[in-house]
């Protein structure tokens, strides 16, 4: 690929991703530079250096606009690269090597990069308790796992991610909207209709603050929403429950990805007695319900994990090497029984039409 920039005119430079890195940080000093340079004294614009032997050199702007649009460039690929490898590399485990601790910084990040998840009214309503240790993880497998296979994955991992959903979100509202406040983030309205909207929308609470007088059940918020549906749009009223099972849903992906992007395996699990879990773990079970949960380690079997702080001298060569060494991934149904167009049933005309995936282009 050719770069039009002016740093990028040897080949072989703009080949390579780690050049294009440099490149685009090159770029970015130059361009802080430059704009440093012009916003200081208005009157006397300093030229580019590297411009300035051209015979018809591009203006500041032309040349920054230039050199924004390749880094823009180089950072979408290489941001791109990185997710696709992720996502490719993560399967299920079947097993994983037992005795083997995460470092705890490494637990650390997962959990930081887990906690940015989006949730319904950002109320954040799923605990997550990181059980690491053996006698717990021992007494579960026996006494809730269900399965040889979630039994052994249970004592064998080296951490399990137990993501409790809260099945009374509304006793959150208030502390998230003293965080919203304070933060000052959002806007009055939101602010103003957070409170009512979102015990409403959850299916629990109640107009007024929630809390004891003027409450109204869930049923009574359906029976009125359903009624006024054909008239206008009305809030869907689902079951507290599911509400807090859909965020349980969406936090867990985002934790098994960030596993998975710190090189270890996982394995989500859904089969086990919950009351008997909740019990080990001593869940408020009046309060809480437990979805699911994420067996991670190291697997057996696998390439050593390497984690970021100790890649050294691991290159790309090696990690391709390690991306086909995987194991089989599980079939998936056919694009088009998945994915519909404009509307339910409705086949997406990019795929009837044999469009090229992305991927191939951006595999490199
Ligand atoms: C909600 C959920 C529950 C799951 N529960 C279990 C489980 O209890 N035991 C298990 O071995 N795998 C479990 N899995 C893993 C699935 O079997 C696996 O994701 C699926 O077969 C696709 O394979 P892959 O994850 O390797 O792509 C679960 C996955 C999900 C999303």
């Amino acid at each position: 690929m050719m770069c039009a920039c002016i740093w990028c005119n040897v080949d072989d430079l703009v080949s390579s991703p780690l050049a294009m890195t440099k490149i685009a940080t090159l770029a970015r000093t130059a361009v802080t530079a430059t704009i440093a340079k012009r916003t200081v004294g208005r009157v006397s614009l300093a030229p580019v250096s590297s411009y300035t032997a051209s015979s018809s050199p591009p203006s500041d702007a032309e040349a920054a606009a230039t050199i924004a649009r390749e880094d823009r460039h180089a950072v979408a690929k290489s941001k791109l690269k990185a997710f696709r490898r992720i996502v490719n590399d993560r399967v299920s485990a079947r097993r994983f090597l037992p005795d083997t601790p995460v470092p705890d910084a490494v637990w650390n990040d997962i959990l930081r990069m887990t906690r940015t998840a989006p949730s319904g009214f950002n109320l954040q309503p799923t605990s997550v308790i990181l059980l690491r240790s053996p006698a717990i993880k021992r007494t579960l497998a026996e006494h809730a796992m269900l399965g040889v296979g979630n039994k052994y994955r249970t004592i064998d991992s080296s951490g399990i991610a137990i993501f409790c959903a809260d099945l009374r979100p509304g006793m959150r509202v208030h502390r998230i909207h003293e965080l919203e406040r304070e933060a000052g983030t959002r806007e009055d309205g939101y602010m103003s209709v957070m409170r009512v909207a979102s015990t409403f929308l959850t299916g629990e609470g109640g107009f007024g603050g929630g809390g004891g007088g003027g409450r109204l059940s869930a049923f009574a918020k359906r029976m009125f929403t359903d009624a006024l549906s054909p008239v206008r749009p009305m809030p869907t009223m689902e079951d507290v429950g599911m509400w807090s099972y859909k965020n349980a849903g969406i936090i867990s992906q985002l934790y098994t990805m960030a596993a998975s992007a710190h090189g270890l395996s996982t394995c989500m699990m859904e089969g086990y007695d919950a009351r008997r879990a909740m019990e080990i773990l001593r869940v408020p079970h009046e309060r809480y319900g437990l979805p699911i949960m994420v067996a991670t380690g190291y697997e057996y079997g696998a390439l050593p994990a390497v984690h970021a702080d100790t890649l050294g001298g691991k290159d790309d060569e090696e990690e391709e090497e390690y991306d086909h060494e995987r194991c089989g991934r599980t079939p998936r149904l056919g694009m088009n029984e998945t994915f519909f167009g404009d509307t339910f049933g409705e086949p997406l005309d990019f795929l009837l039409n044999g469009i090229t995936p992305l991927e191939s282009e951006t595999a490199t």
